[in-house]
């Protein structure tokens, strides 16, 4: 029995016998049982392994650091003064309101308005079905296709579970459904195309060209794209290649959605990449580091001549009970000052995301490693076996083992296939990026033992 955790036996016990977690092995993970996690302060976590350093920042969400009073506080000052009201049958609160505000005033170009849900996945299916409606009123009822790429990852609900692009969301559920189509990702490392990445970008737009005009450019309705492709494996893309994509979503009148799910709220080093990389989409989905994970809440922002065309439409037959709920969206205001108070995307762009992308890099030579990449606070490590990159098979699931050993030396970080992920909280300092690609040197220089 670990002196860290009170019952622990007894909670893994409920838990094997209650629980189905999400995206786990039970079978893999009931014989030694569950972690259990118990405080959370800064980038630092504490369970029945003892303090460890969360490189993940939760799950590419807690932007701020844990155990944020602030937050807090203000959650607790709302719970108070009113627990909850909806945005339903033209009434709303004044949190709700608010954050509308603001995000239409920070967020890039003319997305004004927010329809706010309760996770990404829910606003990304806003966006599809706000998608179809627009096109409809718009006088092109067959533009009901949607266009998304290997790799992405856009959510689990049966219509977004068929736009992310990994086999083992689609597979067990019998997806993707008809209508939801997949372009090659500029993923050039997977096959082999490193060394001339901005070619292999630029081929990736001329397939998905080519997909366009074969199923017809007026049977598709939007493109969704994340700037960086998260959980499909951190894959930057090349440059050009999204000036591109959107270039070609322009040509085609196809709208253009900005998944900005992990990128949003300074993981990159800005308020949206959308801005940084001038993406000027018609739809921005946000959720994770809109609350920084302290409660779940998402938004899906709509440009003003999308907004103006609903509003037009007649009654808007969408939303979830939880829709702007006001405690979630106390909280995400409160997260938002302190992004904004700590100046940590101006921090996160100058200083220690240049810092961190600078260790990460060092890696480059390490002999169990075949690539590094990232951007700001979000990198990738790709492992190799012993024998090398010839070596490698699918299945080997490097990434899922280098991040265990990554684990018993101090340091969260995510296993995905062969590769590992990084996205630390945003207030990290240059010293906790040390300790952490400490514990990933210690980890992976036991990879193959
Ligand atoms: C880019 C992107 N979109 C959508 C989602 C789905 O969000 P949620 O898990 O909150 O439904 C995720 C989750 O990781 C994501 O990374």
């Amino acid at each position: 029995m670990s002196r860290k955790v009170p019952h622990l036996e007894e909670l893994r016990k409920m838990d094997r016998e209650h629980h189905l977690h999400p995206f786990t092995d039970h079978a893999a993970m009931h014989p030694s049982g569950t972690h259990i996690l118990t405080t959370g302060k800064g980038v630092y976590l504490e369970g029945e392994e003892g303090k460890l350093l969360d490189g993940l920042a939760g799950l590419w969400c807690v932007n701020v650091g844990y155990g944020r009073k602030e937050i807090v506080d203000a959650v607790a000052k709302q719970m108070q003064e009113l627990s909850f009201y909806p945005s339903f049958f033209n009434s709303t609160t004044e949190p709700a309101v608010r954050l509308a505000e603001r995000l239409g005033r920070l967020a890039p170009g003319d997305l004004n308005y927010s329809v706010f849900s309760n996770s990404g996945s829910e606003a990304n299916e806003t966006a599809l079905k706000i998608i179809r409606q627009y096109q409809i009123l718009k006088g092109k009822p067959n533009r009901m296709k949607i266009l998304t790429r290997d790799y992405a990852y856009h959510g689990v609900t049966l219509a977004t579970a068929s736009m992310t692009g990994l086999p083992n969301c689609q597979i067990p559920y019998g997806l993707p459904l008809p209508g939801f189509l997949h372009a090659p990702a500029p993923y050039a490392y997977a096959v082999g195309r490193e060394k001339d990445a901005e070619a292999y970008g630029q081929e990736c737009v001329a397939a998905t060209k080519k997909l366009i005009e074969k199923e017809g450019p007026e049977t598709i309705g939007a493109m969704f794209l994340e700037p960086v492709q998260g959980a499909g494996g951190v894959i930057v893309p090349p440059p050009g290649y999204l000036a591109a994509m959107r270039t070609l979503a322009r040509e085609y009148e196809i709208l253009f959605v900005a998944d900005e799910v992990i990128t949003a709220f300074g993981r990159l080093g800005a308020w949206f990449v959308s801005e940084m990389w001038d993406l000027k989409p018609d739809l921005m989905i946000l959720a994770k580091g809109l609350t920084s994970g302290y409660i779940s809440m998402g938004a899906t922002m709509v440009s003003q001549p999308i907004a103006d065309v609903l509003m037009k439409g007649g009654y808007f037959a969408h939303g979830f009970t939880y829709s702007g709920h006001p405690v979630a969206a106390a909280a995400a205001l409160a997260n938002m000052e302190i992004l904004k108070k700590e100046k940590l995307v101006e921090k996160t762009k100058d200083k220690v995301g240049p810092y961190f992308q600078r260790r990460l890099m060092e890696f480059s030579g390490h002999p169990a490693v075949g690539e590094v990449r990232g951007v700001g606070l979000i990198g990738a490590m790709e492992l190799l076996p012993k024998g090398g990159r010839k070596d490698l098979k699918p299945g080997m699931n490097l990434g899922i083992v280098g991040a265990a050993k990554v684990r018993s030396e101090g340091a969260i970080v995510r296993g995905i296939r062969d590769l590992l992920a990084f996205a630390p909280p945003l207030v990290i300092t240059e010293g906790e990026i040390d300790e952490m690609f400490a514990s990933v040197r210690r980890g992976i220089d036991k990879l193959w033992s």
